[in-house]
């Protein structure tokens, strides 16, 4: 998968900061370290290993996902491939553009994982049904099509 749009951010880390302390300072500042402007952070906890969220996609929505505390396994889909990445390091975010049916897997006990998103909650951005998220992923491929043409459609 070479999707621009889904990528490992490192995040400016301050280490320790404090004589004494060996803890560090990880920021994420909207606009810097993820290109969208933050209207909201929600976090995913309390979950049991091994249980298994998401099943959906998104129209519009960005996301930088950041596992403050355990780890998650967050297997992304584009409808043609899949690519898992296994978030365990609140030093990273992974960037999540629209368009990506995901799968999110709790890995162990105590497991937060922090995200930020580019919108107020809404339902109607949500994508629930895999079908028709394979329906919306083609309407993107022929938007893509008609761009590189100037909307003119080629040949066949
Ligand atoms: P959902 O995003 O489907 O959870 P996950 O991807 O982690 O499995 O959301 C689960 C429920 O929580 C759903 O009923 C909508 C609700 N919800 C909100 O009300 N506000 C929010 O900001 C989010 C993310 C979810």
């Amino acid at each position: 998968m070479e999707d621009r749009d889904v990528r490992l951010v490192e995040l400016p880390t301050v280490e320790s900061g404090v004589p004494e302390a060996v803890g560090a300072i990880s920021v994420l500042t909207g606009g810097e370290d993820c290109p969208f402007e933050i209207k909201r952070i929600y976090w995913i906890h309390g979950g049991r290993k091994d249980e298994v969220r998401g099943h959906h996609a998104h129209r519009t929505l960005w996301q930088l996902m950041v596992p403050l505390a355990g780890s998650f396994d967050v297997i992304l889909s584009n409808g043609a491939e899949s690519r898992m990445f296994r978030l365990a390091s609140a030093r990273q975010g992974l960037l999540v553009g629209p368009g990506y049916w995901r799968t999110i897997v709790v890995r162990s006990e105590g497991s937060v994982l922090m995200v930020a998103a580019s919108a107020a909650y809404s339902e109607a951005d949500y994508i629930r049904d895999y079908e028709e998220f394979l329906a919306f992923r083609k309407s993107l491929r022929g938007a893509d099509e008609l761009s590189r043409t100037d909307g003119r459609v080629r040949d066949a």
